[in-house]
C-alpha cells in the first residue's frame, strides 16, 4: 500500500466534492426544503458528481467492459444502478432484445433515455425500460418484469453501492436471472484480500468519508466473492462456470481495486 494509491484516493473525493457540491449548493437554493431530506441531496450530488465522473470511468476502461460485456450480455439485459446508462454501449444490438435500466436517481433518466435511444432502444418500441426502485427491491423488479427472469444482469460499479448487499446479490441471482444459462457480469471496485491488509484497511478506514461523498458507495466490499459464494435453497452454488480477473494497469494496493467477472447460472 503506497502513499500514491492513498494520494489518489484523497484527489477522488476532492473531485466528488468539487463536482457534487455546486449542485448541491444550486437545488438547495432552488427548494430549501431540500435540507431536510438528506437522502435526496445526496443524489442530487451524486447527478452532479456523474455528469463528470460518468464518462471520464467509462472511456478510461473501454476496452476491459468491452471484452466483458459485448460478446456476453444477450436476451433482454437488466443493468444495475445504470447511472447515465453508458452499459448500452457495449450492447449488440443484434444479440440484446432489450435493454432495462434500473435507476432509483431519477435525477439521470433524462441521460439514460438519450444514451439508450442512439444505440437503438427506445420506451416507445419497448426495446428500453427505466425502473426507478433499488435493485434491493427484487419483488417489485420481477413485478416489473411480468415474472420474467432475465438473461443477463450486468453491474458496473453499483454492488458497492446496494443496501443489504449480500442479501441483494443472493436475491438477484436466484430469483431474477434466468436459470440455464442466465449471465451475471460484474465490473466492480472491491475489498482487497488478505494479501494486501494495509489496502485492505484503508479502504475501511475512508469508507465512512467516501459513502457521504459518492452517495452511499463502500470500498470495503469483498462483492466478487459474494457472487461466487451464493448459494441457492438446496445449499448447492447456482453457478455452472465462474471466471473473475483484474484490469491491467491498476496498482495492486490500488484502494479503488477492480474485479470483473462473468458468472453462469446453471
Ligand atoms: C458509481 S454509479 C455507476 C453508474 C453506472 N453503472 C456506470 O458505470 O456508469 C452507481 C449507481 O448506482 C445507483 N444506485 C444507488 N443506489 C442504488 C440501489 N439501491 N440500487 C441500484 N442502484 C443504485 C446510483 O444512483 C448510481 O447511478
Amino acid at each position: 500500500m503506497g502513499f500514491r494509491d492513498l494520494l489518489d484516493t484523497f484527489a477522488t473525493i476532492y473531485a466528488g466534492l468539487k463536482y457534487g457540491l455546486p449542485a448541491v449548493f444550486r437545488a438547495v437554493v432552488a427548494s430549501p426544503a431540500l435540507l431536510l431530506d438528506p437522502a435526496a441531496l445526496s443524489r442530487v450530488s451524486m447527478a452532479g458528481i456523474w455528469v463528470f465522473f460518468g464518462p471520464g470511468g467509462d472511456g478510461g476502461r473501454r476496452a476491459e467492459k468491452t471484452q466483458l460485456i459485448t460478446p456476453n450480455a444477450r436476451g433482454v439485459v437488466l443493468d444495475l444502478g445504470a447511472g447515465h446508462g453508458h452499459t448500452v454501449n457495449y450492447l449488440d444490438r443484434n444479440l440484446v432484445t432489450k435493454y432495462i435500466a434500473l435507476e432509483p436517481n431519477t435525477l439521470m433518466h433524462s441521460y439514460i433515455r438519450a444514451m439508450a435511444a442512439a444505440a437503438g432502444y427506445t420506451e416507445s418500441d419497448g426495446t428500453l425500460l427505466i425502473l426507478s426502485c433499488g435493485a434491493e427491491d427484487t419483488p417489485s423488479i420481477l413485478s416489473s418484469l411480468n415474472g420474467k427472469p432475465v438473461d443477463t444482469v450486468v453491474s458496473v460499479l453499483t454492488f458497492c453501492t446496494i443496501p443489504f448487499p449480500q442479501q441483494t446479490i443472493r436475491s438477484i441471482v436466484l430469483d431474477l436471472l434466468a436459470s440455464n444459462g442466465g449471465e451475471l457480469l460484474f465490473f466492480e471496485h472491491v475489498q482487497h484480500g488478505r494479501d494486501q491488509p494495509n489496502a485492505a484497511w484503508w479502504q475501511g478506514a475512508l469508507t465512512p468519508l467516501w459513502k457521504r461523498v459518492f452517495d452511499g458507495c463502500c470500498l470495503n466490499r469483498p462483492t466478487h466473492t459474494w457472487v461466487k459464494d451464493v448459494v441457492g435453497d438446496d445449499g448447492q452454488t447456482p453457478w455452472r462456470q465462474g471466471e473473475m480477473w483484474g484490469v491491467g494497469n491498476e496498482s495492486e494496493s490500488d484502494l479503488f481495486w477492480i474485479r470483473m467477472g462473468r458468472f453462469v447460472k446453471k
